[in-house]
């Protein structure tokens, strides 16, 4: 029997993916990238903005219309992750015909789910008609699921060489705009051992790298107090560091409240620990920050910044961004150019304000017109692109150390690699470069990636 299972959204929807890919792969299923010779079809849905939404109800409306004209009503389909989560009761009642609906939370059930339910379709235990009048739904709380996360398989397809890893589940910052907090709960941090052990296992088949996943990783074990100033999160990238074989540690995402002295020292000192960060500004207006319930301001902001670059030269900040939140005029954006050229982030991801349903801010009216955050967010695109050319043009010319990823899009024998501040590096090599560590020359580059030579 196949799965196939389609995944929007951010990092920690793919990697609930890859756990959900294992549980059907235990019970003896496999992972189908073909849709059509699918037994089992699960979307995994994310809620964070309204566009995202969209794609996903129009993906599930198009597999119900296609499979009527099948016998038994085959593929079955559920719907998991935030939107499921979020919005359950009623995509059951516009979408009667979908089978099953389960929440973050229940991520590792969904195999189970959608197994029982093929079999007593296959069985005939119920009939298609009762089947079809209402999905199973599984939206309840469970506040220990992140016990339960550590199955992996990887759907990537490409090289298991990068691991990601989730250390948490939920988050408990409360951003105004933001439908994480609602739909995945408080935040749950694993135990620490049990990471370590996760990533010793991932090493043994064959992980250089590993991709620490939370939503506000950098909290990670914040109920345990901290020894001599260094906190549980700086003590678990010290375990990681001491794992053989391990090469890179990164994570995603932190959040500035929790981005202490401590964790800053870790950069140069922990040599596993790449110079790569992506933290979260969402504004440089202080007047925005506090109405987004972000709790700082841009210039704590842009301190952390500034001590993280004298810990490397190489260090790379990218950053997200809101644009259009309400009540933000021309004078708070001008404030967030002005963050956002200081920071010299050379990668972002600017977003336009979504109104979440659920949500705080949902309560304020949503006033910039779309007209408006579009030009704010062309405005800040363009300071973006000119950063992050400066920063990849700063690299031609130099030697930079590369794990090799995967095969690239880009033609024959041509492959892909990141350096250790996140660069995508495309070279000359072949199949048996992969998971290897390389020197690379960089010859030009583009804004998104550096064409280089393994030197
Ligand atoms: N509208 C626009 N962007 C949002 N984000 C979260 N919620 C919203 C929203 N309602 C962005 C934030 C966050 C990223 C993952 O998504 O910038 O950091
Ligand atoms: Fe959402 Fe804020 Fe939590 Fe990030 S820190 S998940 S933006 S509430």
């Amino acid at each position: 029997m196949k799965a196939y299972i389609r995944t929007y959204g951010c990092q920690m929807n793919e990697r609930d993916s890859e756990n959900i890919a294992a549980n059907f792969v235990e019970k003896g299923w496999t992972i189908t990238s073909v849709e059509d010779e699918a037994d089992v079809i699960v979307i995994n849905t994310c809620s964070v903005r309204e566009q995202a939404e969209q794609k996903a109800i129009g993906k599930l409306s198009h597999l119900l219309s296609y499979r009527k004209w099948q016998k038994r009503n085959l593929p079955i389909i559920g719907v998991t992750g935030c939107m499921a989560q979020n919005r359950g009761e009623e995509i059951a009642k516009a979408l009667p015909r979908i089978d099953f609906i389960a929440g973050p939370r229940k991520t590792h059930l969904v195999a189970n789910i959608a197994i029982d339910i093929h079999n007593k379709v296959l069985q005939e235990t119920f009939s298609p008609r009762e089947r079809l009048r209402k999905p199973y739904i599984d939206i309840s709380d469970d506040n220990t699921s992140h016990l339960r996360i550590n199955k992996h398989y990887n759907l990537s397809k490409t090289s298991n060489v990068c691991a990601f890893v989730s250390i948490m589940q939920g988050c408990q910052m409360n951003c105004s705009y933001c439908i994480v907090p609602k739909v995945r709960g408080v935040m749950r941090s694993r135990p620490t051992d049990d990471v370590v052990c996760e990533v010793k296992q991932l090493v043994e088949n064959g992980a250089k790298e590993v991709m620490l996943l939370g939503q506000v990783a950098n909290a990670f074990g914040r109920e345990i107090p901290a020894q001599n100033g260094v906190s549980e999160f700086v003590r678990l990238l010290q375990k990681l560091n001491d794992i053989d074989g391990l090469e890179r540690i990164r994570f995603t995402s932190p959040h500035p409240s929790y981005f202490r002295d401590d964790l800053i020292n870790a950069y140069g000192s922990l040599e596993k620990l790449c110079e790569y960060v992506h933290l979260p500004l969402q504004s440089g207006s202080d007047r925005i920050l506090k109405a987004m319930n972000r709790p700082y301001k841009s210039a704590d902001f842009l301190k952390i910044v500034d001590k993280l670059r004298a810990r490397s030269s190489d260090m790379s900040i990218s950053t997200d961004i809101i644009v259009g939140y309400p009540d933000e005029t021309e004078e708070d954006f001008l404030q967030t150019v002005e963050a956002f050229k200081q920071a010299n982030f050379d990668m972002a991801f600017i977003f336009k304000y979504s109104e979440r349903k659920g949500t705080k801010s949902a309560e304020l009216n949503d006033n910039i017109s779309d007209a408006i955050k579009e030009d704010r967010n062309q405005r800040l695109l363009a300071v973006l692109e000119k950063q992050s050319m400066d920063f990849h043009n700063a690299m031609i010319g130099k030697t930079y150390q590369v794990l090799v990823e995967s095969n690239a899009k880009r033609g024959e024998n041509m492959f892909m690699g990141r350096t250790r501040n996140h660069r995508k590096c495309i070279f000359k090599a072949d199949e048996s470069y992969i998971g290897k560590m390389v020197n690379v020359k960089v010859n030009s580059a583009t804004v998104t990636a550096l064409d280089c030579e393994i030197v």
